[in-house]
């Protein structure tokens, strides 16, 4: 059979990847992919009339090729073309799609909406309140005090978060959020929760709208820097403010909690969840997973049919551990479907074909027991003709030359976020190559990962060197 797989980064390479190794698969393509779609055996980067695919909001011209190629299935990987539709057009060409349609991907295109169903519902989460009004909500925050987070209502990129410690943070936020209007539209509503501490685990279940199965769980490490690598932040700070700053200021002001470590979409991630044994993982789907998809239908009259990744906190009440949810995703996680995917036992074919068939209940998800320790390695400071750039999450150098992924390749699995090949292999975006360590322990697949990192090379690459490192084996 031939798959397409709808994605641009490390993600879909990934989910490519688990199609390939199916022997009832004949070709995967990736649109629009990159050039590291190319790296696997059946993998290709989708092409139609010469060109790639111009980008995953380009549903007519996914569509098109789907048909064109006679393409038997599409798996979608992000969340922005599952809310464009993607779907639902091409069920309309009865082309088989694993990915919800348009009216499911509110639980993540709206975060009050969701906050809204799964206190209707009885799922856990923080105390929340919505607002449309800025004064009512600067009202609210003050009433709280210290340790609230505000988030945009709508699709931000990942960017629409602000974990506040303080009030004055809280109102700043909402300042960005709501009158300048940072991520437009995104920010005419706002949900603000209550802060909450504990475990955080990256947690997936897949779902064909009748039956829902565990899909693997991760750690995500999203902080930009390792906490004691203040000379990675100080270049980031000058490359940011262009101002300079010695190694002492950053570290005094870091201290103080004058400089944050930026959250990004992702620096790594390691997969199993070190904390997530099979009870707590049965309690994350009896009082998460279930409801949410149940009620979903029961409810509000909508089925939901693909991946669902709810973020959770563990957070410990009265000596017990509760999973609570911080935001609800309608796709897999990046990095963390990099570090799951490759412990995939099940055929990822047949498994896709249960969803579209609504068959889930007839098969058994598995995944092995190696560790998967996943490294992303980024665009970093770098002085260009543009003057110093602070490098991922802000701006950053693109088009720089990479070496040695075919080094790097012989010890580890290599996800590619965002390269291209016009010669050689560049840099596109500010995730570039996720490095895939998987072996028996976690102490061994952390060092594949991090030797196979040591062998690329590309001006401004930045990775962090703990990643796994905090998790007991
Ligand atoms: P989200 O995009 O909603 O997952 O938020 C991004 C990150 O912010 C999460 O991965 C958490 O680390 C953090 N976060 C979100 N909501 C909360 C909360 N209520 N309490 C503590 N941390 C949170
Ligand atoms: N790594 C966070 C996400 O995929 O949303």
């Amino acid at each position: 059979m031939k798959v397409l797989v709808v994605d641009a980064g490390g993600r879909g390479n990934a989910i490519a990847h688990a199609f390939s190794r199916s022997n009832k698969v004949k070709e995967v393509f990736v649109a629009p992919g990159n050039a590291g779609s190319n790296f696997f055996d059946k993998c290709k980067q989708a092409r139609m009339n010469g060109k790639f695919i111009s980008s995953i909001r380009a549903i007519d011209e996914i569509v098109e090729f789907a048909k064109k190629e006679n393409v038997d299935l599409v798996f979608i990987g992000p969340e922005e073309p599952l809310s464009l539709g993607i779907v639902d057009r091409l069920e309309e060409e009865e082309i088989l799609a694993v990915g919800p349609k348009k009216d499911a991907t509110i639980l993540e295109a709206s975060k009050c909406w969701a906050n809204d169903f799964m206190a209707k519902i009885g799922v856990p989460i923080p105390k929340y309140k919505n607002f449309d009004d800025v004064n009512a909500a600067k009202e609210y925050v003050k009433s709280l005090g210290n340790g609230v987070v505000v988030k945009a209502d709508g699709l931000a990129a990942g960017k629409g978060v602000y974990v506040c410690d303080t009030v004055d943070e809280a109102l700043n936020a909402i300042d960005e959020i709501m009158v300048k209007k940072k991520f437009g539209d995104a920010g005419n509503r706002i949900t603000i929760e209550e802060r909450l501490y504990g475990i955080e685990v990256a947690f997936t279940a897949i779902s064909d709208g009748k039956t829902v199965k565990p899909f693997g769980h991760a750690k995500d490490y999203k902080r930009a820097f390792d906490a004691d690598d203040i000379t990675a932040l100080r270049d980031f700070y000058i490359g940011v403010t262009k101002k300079f700053y010695s190694i002492k200021d950053v570290e005094k002001m870091f201290r103080e909690g004058k400089l944050l470590n930026p959250n990004t979409g992702g620096m790594g991630a390691v997969s199993p969840h070190p904390a997530v044994n099979d009870e707590i993982e049965e309690k994350i789907m009896k009082m998460v997973v279930e409801p949410i998809v149940k009620k979903f239908k029961e409810v509000e009259g909508r089925e939901f049919k693909g991946v669902l990744y709810p973020v959770i906190m563990l957070v410990e009440e009265d000596g017990e551990l509760i999973p609570k949810v911080l935001e609800i995703n309608v796709r897999d996680c990046d990095p963390g479907a990099e570090a799951k995917l490759p412990r995939l036992k099940t055929d990822m074919l047949e498994l896709s074909m249960a969803i579209v068939n609504g068959e889930l209940d007839c098969i058994e998800i598995e995944f092995d027991n190696d560790w998967c320790v996943a490294v992303c390695a980024v665009s970093g400071a770098l002085k260009g003709r543009e003057g110093l750039k602070p490098g991922y999450p802000a701006d950053h150098y693109t088009n720089q030359p990479i070496e040695g992924i075919e080094k790097a390749m012989e010890e580890a699995i290599i996800y590619a976020n965002g390269i291209s090949k016009p010669n050689g292999y560049q840099t596109t975006g500010g995730r570039v190559l996720t490095v895939v360590g998987k072996d028996l322990t976690l102490e061994k697949a952390r060092m594949k990962a991090y030797n196979a990192i040591k062998k690329i090379k590309f001006p401004g690459m930045r990775y962090r060197k703990t990643i796994g490192l905090d998790v007991p084996d």
